[in-house]
């Protein structure tokens, strides 16, 4: 990261932190104010961070190199992808020395700037997240601000906005009002990039709902494509009063999938509705429209895989979570650009996309409680989502099991008792698949380049108009036409180097 403090590096961190992981990229935070506190202690006042003060000086740059020593580590014995220094890097010798040090361990860099001209938002982040920061605990909020306002002046001294023309970066100016992009190579800087240019700050509500309990969800069935029970179809008659007392006037959009219980349960909302095929519930392939106890009855090794790994297991011709994580990237995307949505979801795919937004690791996520009649309401703040949960009074069926205490032996399904099914093979159906191949290239497709404008993970979004791009490279480019041809080593490891403003 690059920026001076009160910038939202450490917010921008850990979105991208969230995204990457969550679509199954080993990304770590390396924030070196914490390193700074570990190592020469908390409630420094702002003289440290003048420039002028030699000790502090050296003691910010053994920080420093103590969070870059831990993240090469990271790199080389845990096998990270994507590591995000969080710090401000505000001066051209010290992106240097971050860029040369990395290079020199085959680490792409790309640099995330943070410019931000808007006093306002400088305020709220200062009120909002510093002011509760370990380094003022225990002093007078008023003091706090005073002396945080002094530590930006020391750094705004020495400040140097990047303009090394042969570094990759990315500038964010004013949230996102204006974006400039420069030597995007790889893949995965692409998508890193189109990520921030989706991010924005404006308040808002993202609300889900699973649609209404269906007939088969009384039938104990999963998957099919049946209407609302008679209990469905009253909380789909509640809905409307529920989102329209908690939102008043304020404008939103209605996301169902293109299922009849999402279209069902939506219906008489009185907003703009979308539909997406990409909120199709999971795929359960041959076991759809079967019981939980027929599967386990017909497909005993299938039903067992799933309960050692529910979210590798892919369903025989259907889908694993880890495959719907990825057809919903798009989703998340959009997401992130709008501003108030409902999601008419469905269960597993309410799972990823929650998951998400809290932090849910890949164990956790396929069991997560999405009940049926339950309005779930997210306000984003600075570092993560708060949380309400609105039960209707209408009696619906529990489709939640939870996670099996013991894991059962794995094995490898048959094609015994499957019609017109050929033996299962490695990473078909049926069994667990854990290759993150399909989320990203980066591995194994050293020889392949992706044409221009070919969209990527399905993803067909457009790029947001209101952003700004200069040197030459436009947005369509940074996301699509990419060469895979660097050194794989170098592909597989890359760095955004935060700042803090
Ligand atoms: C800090 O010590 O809080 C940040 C260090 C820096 O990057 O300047």
């Amino acid at each position: 990261m690059v920026g001076l403090p009160a910038r939202g590096k450490t917010y921008i961190s850990q979105k991208v932190c969230r995204y990457l992981t969550w679509l199954s990229i080993k990304t770590k935070v390396f924030n070196v104010g914490n390193y700074r506190r570990k190592l020469h202690g908390a409630n420094m006042p702002h003289t440290f961070f003048d420039p002028h003060n030699c000790i502090g000086e050296q003691h910010r740059r053994e920080a420093a190199a103590a969070a870059m020593e831990d993240m090469i580590r990271w790199f080389n014995e845990e096998q990270g992808v994507v590591a995000i220094y969080d710090a401000t890097n505000s001066t051209i010798a010290r992106r240097k020395w971050l860029h040369e040090s990395l290079s020199k361990q085959d680490i792409k860099v790309l640099f995330i700037e943070s410019i931000c001209q808007d006093e306002s938002l400088i305020i709220a982040n200062i009120k909002e997240v510093k002011l509760s920061s370990p380094d003022y605990a225990n002093v007078d909020p008023e003091d706090a601000a005073i002396d945080f306002r002094a530590r930006i002046d020391h750094y705004k001294e020495q400040y140097e906005t990047i303009t090394e023309e042969n570094y990759t970066y990315i500038k964010l100016i004013n949230v996102g009002s204006q974006t400039i992009i420069n030597m995007i190579q790889v893949y995965l800087e692409s998508r890193i990039v189109y990520y921030l240019m989706n991010l924005h700050i404006a308040p808002r509500k993202i609300y889900f709902s699973r649609h209404g309990e269906s007939q088969f969800n009384v039938q104990g069935k999963i998957g099919g494509d049946s209407f609302l029970s008679p209990r469905g179809e009253l909380y789909a008659a509640k809905l409307p009063g529920l989102i329209s007392d908690n939102l008043g006037g304020k404008p939103l959009t209605v996301w169902t999938s293109t299922m009849n219980r999402t279209i069902q349960t939506a219906a008489g909302l009185p907003y703009p509705k979308m539909q997406w095929k990409a909120l199709d519930e999971l795929d359960s392939g041959l076991c759809d429209g079967m019981t939980y106890e027929e599967i386990e009855q017909k497909y005993p090794e299938d039903y067992a895989n799933r309960d050692e790994d529910k979210f590798n297991y892919r369903y025989r011709g259907g889908e694993s979570y880890r495959d719907v994580v990825l057809r919903l990237e798009p989703i998340i995307m959009e997401l992130e650009r709008h501003e108030n949505i409902l999601i008419v979801g469905h269960q597993a795919i309410l799972r990823c996309i929650y998951a998400y937004f809290m932090n849910y690791d890949q164990d956790d996520l396929p069991y997560l409680k999405i009940p049926l009649h339950t309005v779930i309401e997210f306000t984003p703040k600075a570092y993560g989502c708060e949380e309400k949960r609105y039960k209707v009074d209408i009696e619906a069926v529990d489709t939640h099991r939870p996670k099996p205490v013991k894991a059962k032996a794995v094995v490898k399904p048959t094609a015994t008792g499957v019609p017109n099914k050929p033996k299962s093979v490695p990473g078909a159906s049926g069994e667990i698949v854990k290759d993150p191949v399909s989320i990203l290239p980066l591995k194994n497709h050293k020889d392949k380049e992706i044409p221009n404008g070919t969209a990527i993970n399905g993803t067909t979004n457009g790029i947001n108009g209101s952003h700004s791009h200069t040197n030459g490279v436009t947005p369509e480019a940074a996301i699509a036409g990419l060469h895979l041809s660097d050194p794989p080593k170098a592909r597989e490891r890359l760095i955004p180097s935060t700042t803090k403003v």
